[in-house]
């Protein structure tokens, strides 16, 4: 009898002890933010001022981005490529923030080397005006998932967050520190979201402005269907779960204006 209460008491303890090294690796975890949350807050210093995020963008979109460090060859590509973009996303209702975890000064001394000396590939006198993070104990980085360690443990990877107007995450992408992003596709993910909100529409692979557009599913076998034996041309069916429908370009350029 005293074995089997010994064992018991053995037991319990190993399955405590399971618990706890469970909570343990589960504080290791670095919690990531995911699409559909709302974007963690924080107050920063700035190349432009003080910053509290994401209250100040309130009613705008944001790309929130960061790269591995100041004075490095591929980030200079990159924020040559934004600064160039900038008012093109200014005109989507977009504001840029950038981030690395350097500190201001460096900051302030590479975006003025930007200015002054760089010439890539016909971007000359870049000026960057959107706001870069100084982060120098990795707090925003940390908050965002940005530190990867599998990459580095001390500077972050090259990641993106796509923010809208309500201060939720519509979009991440994460790109390694040997690879420069695709800025097309930055531009297009955001009007590709824009799009898609304000025509409650779906977008295939590819899409562009002026392709064709997913309208949202049939939800009843009525409208299925009606869908695969409609014969106005309005709507194509490849199937009836799978229809399309034309969106001009201009009267996207329009809505989103
Ligand atoms: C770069 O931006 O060039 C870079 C940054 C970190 C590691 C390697 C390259």
């Amino acid at each position: 009898m005293q074995g089997l209460e010994s064992n018991h008491i053995f037991a319990s303890e190993i399955k405590q002890k399971r618990k706890t090294k469970k909570i343990k690796i589960m504080e290791n975890v670095n919690i990531m933010p995911r699409i559909g949350d709302m974007a963690p807050s924080f107050e920063a210093v700035t190349t432009q001022g003080n910053i509290k995020f994401p209250e100040d963008y309130k009613g705008k979109w944001v790309i929130l981005f960061s790269h591995p460090a100041d004075f490095t060859p591929v980030c200079t590509s990159e924020f040559m490529t934004f600064a160039k973009m900038a008012p093109e996303f200014e005109e989507l209702n977009c504001q840029l923030v950038g981030l690395s975890v350097d500190g201001l000064f460096s900051h302030i001394a590479w975006l003025r080397t930007i200015k002054e000396k760089i010439d890539f590939k016909g971007m000359k006198g870049m000026e960057v005006k959107f706001p870069l993070i100084e982060d120098i104990k990795m707090e925003v980085a940390n908050l965002y998932g940005m530190m990867q360690p599998g990459e580095s443990t001390t500077k972050a990877v090259r990641a993106v967050f796509f923010i809208d107007p309500k201060g939720i995450i519509r979009t991440i992408m994460y790109y390694p520190a040997s690879l420069g992003r695709n800025f097309d596709e930055i531009k297009r993910v955001l009007i590709g979201l824009q799009t898609a909100d304000a025509f409650e529409v779906a977008l295939p692979a590819d899409w562009r402005p002026g392709d064709e557009v997913i309208v949202p599913p049939a939800g009843s076998c009525g409208v299925a269907q009606k869908r695969v034996s409609d014969t106005s041309g309005e709507i194509k069916c490849y199937d009836w779960f799978f229809c399309t429908k034309q969106l001009l370009k201009e009267e996207i350029e329009q809505k989103l204006k």
